[in-house]
């Protein structure tokens, strides 16, 4: 099921968009083109650091006991997408650190990297298949799991090994490497780690990109009512594409380009701004430069109050010198670049040691107030103050957040890293469920749960 986003409209515009992307097509979308294992890149966040070498045997049944937990915990896998076969992946680092991934008949996969100082493919057979559109397959988990994620893919994705020296590292698909192997598929995970103690975090995210939809629901133990996690719509990567595409045509930026689509010309994920930035640095360079500028001028005249919503309240800033500085704070804040706002932690929003609590309080609001681009607006001048009917309402802003908040069920799940700064202190809108004592873990892959 396609949303009409009638990709063939999108054909001719090219010529009045700033189309210097090299890779992106006469459309303005961004095409994945997948590539080989020299292809593959190892950055920090594609990759999955043991401090372990997995040299012994390369698999070991279920019931070793070194890995086994005392606590299980059901994890459910409902397959709620239009489309074709899916397929899961669980992986993580056993109570040894050992990364180690766990296939649908409870054999535990202890993946080798055979030393090698590059990338070497995982051959074994790491694929759950899910049952068809409309059914379940249950698993039970009975080893602990950290750092662990559960991958869904629509087709085979490919995970490689490395020898990092300290240990071993799994290397998995990269959004950001438009030739990575898996590139062209259609994925997601949700994240998860499953302690000794049987206590469940489990979370999904928007910060990085939008893939595969997906959404969660636990149960506990204790009885009481599921949470649920229910995230974006079915279609939310066709119509996140079309409000990128809307908002190209609107102000000229390359939004449309954080669309990557895959080999049949079908959108498969968008890529938040932050990402996008590590593909196309150039885009969106300039993309802040006025507002902030605005922003430091308004603000050497003007005081903003920052309420650190901590024991310590509010404390009032002013720009002297190009630099923000706030009351009682250990140092102060640079104009920030697109970078550092699409990333919130960088520049002026990079922690250093020393910070002092009111500089810890401060990044965050600071970073939410650009991103959701209050501080010009009436009532900007106190952060946090102003709710979510009052972000995003001025240009420059932060469209992909705009959009992934528009199009979430239950306003679960960060769009950015701040996203849970807000004026009543730290409403729930993170896309985390998480129990002492879990009892089966639901994620509805394809589509969230009917209400
Ligand atoms: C994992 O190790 C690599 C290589 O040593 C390093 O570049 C990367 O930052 C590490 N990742 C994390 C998440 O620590
Ligand atoms: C497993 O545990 C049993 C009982 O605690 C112990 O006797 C045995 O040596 C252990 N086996 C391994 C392989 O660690
Ligand atoms: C790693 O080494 C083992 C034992 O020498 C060998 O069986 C295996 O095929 C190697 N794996 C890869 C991916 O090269
Ligand atoms: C791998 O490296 C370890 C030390 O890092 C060494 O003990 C082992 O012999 C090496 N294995 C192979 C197959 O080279
Ligand atoms: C379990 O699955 C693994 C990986 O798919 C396979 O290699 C193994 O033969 C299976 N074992 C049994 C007992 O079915
Ligand atoms: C899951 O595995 C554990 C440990 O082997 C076992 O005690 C439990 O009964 C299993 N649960 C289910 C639902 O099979
Ligand atoms: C999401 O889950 C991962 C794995 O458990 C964890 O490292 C990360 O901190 C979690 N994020 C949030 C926001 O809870
Ligand atoms: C894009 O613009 C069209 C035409 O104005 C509108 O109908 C559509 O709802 C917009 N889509 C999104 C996701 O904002
Ligand atoms: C203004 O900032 C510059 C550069 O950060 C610094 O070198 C200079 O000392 C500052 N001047 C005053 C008056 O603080
Ligand atoms: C935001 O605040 C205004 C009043 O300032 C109120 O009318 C509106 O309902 C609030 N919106 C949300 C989403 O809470």
């Amino acid at each position: 099921m396609h949303q009409p986003i009638l990709l063939s409209a999108f054909i001719g515009i090219a010529s009045s968009l700033r189309l210097n992307a090299p890779i992106a097509n006469e459309r303005g979308f961004t095409i994945a083109q997948p590539g080989s294992i020299k292809n593959v890149v190892v950055t920090s966040s594609n990759t999955l650091n043991s401090t372990h070498h997995n040299t012994l045997s390369k698999t070991k049944l279920h019931g070793w006991n070194d890995t086994i937990s005392t606590h299980s915990l059901s994890l459910e896998l409902y397959n709620n997408y239009n489309g074709g076969p899916i397929n899961a992946y669980i992986q993580g680092l056993d109570s040894n650190g050992a990364i180690v991934f766990i296939t649908s008949n409870g054999t535990l996969i202890y993946p080798r990297s055979n030393n090698s100082s590059s990338p070497i493919e995982i051959k074994d057979n790491l694929a759950i298949p899910l049952r068809p559109k409309g059914q379940s397959l249950t698993l039970n988990i009975t080893i602990s799991l950290t750092s662990g994620r559960v991958y869904f893919s629509e087709g085979n994705l490919r995970f490689f090994m490395i020898n990092l020296g300290a240990g071993d590292g799994l290397v998995q698909p990269s959004v950001n490497n438009l030739h990575d192997p898996s590139a062209s598929l259609n994925w997601g995970f949700i994240e998860l780690t499953f302690l000794k103690n049987g206590a469940l975090y489990a979370n999904i995210s928007y910060v990085d990109f939008v893939g595969l939809i997906l959404s969660m629901m636990l149960s506990t133990k204790n009885g009481g009512t599921p949470q649920i996690t229910r995230g974006l719509r079915a279609n939310a990567v066709y119509d996140l594409c079309e409000g990128l595409f809307n908002q190209t045509t609107n102000d000229g930026y390359l939004w449309l380009a954080m669309c990557v689509v895959g080999k049949t010309g079908d959108p498969v994920r968008v890529l938040s701004p932050n990402y996008y930035q590590r593909v196309y640095a150039a885009d969106f360079e300039d993309y802040w430069q006025d507002y902030v500028d605005t922003v430091w001028e308004y603000y050497s005249s003007h005081t903003l109050a920052i309420d650190t919503q901590t024991p310590l309240g509010e404390v009032k800033c002013q720009v002297t010198n190009d630099t923000l500085f706030c009351d009682e704070d250990n140092r102060g804040y640079a104009k920030p670049t697109a970078s550092d706002i699409w990333g919130c932690n960088s520049g002026p929003f990079g922690l250093q040691e020393g910070d002092n609590p009111v500089h810890v309080a401060v990044i965050p609001r600071l970073c939410a107030a650009f991103v959701r681009s209050t501080l010009l607006i009436q009532g900007g001048d106190v952060q946090p103050r102003l709710n979510s009917s009052y972000h995003y309402s001025v240009s420059p802003t932060h469209h992909y957040s705009r959009l992934v908040h528009e199009l979430q069920v239950d306003g679960r799940g960060y769009a950015f890293s701040y996203d849970d700064v807000n004026p009543n202190g730290h409403e729930d809108v993170s896309g985390l469920v998480s129990s002492g004592n879990p009892d089966t873990l639901t994620v509805y892959v394809g589509g969230p749960p009917p209400n």
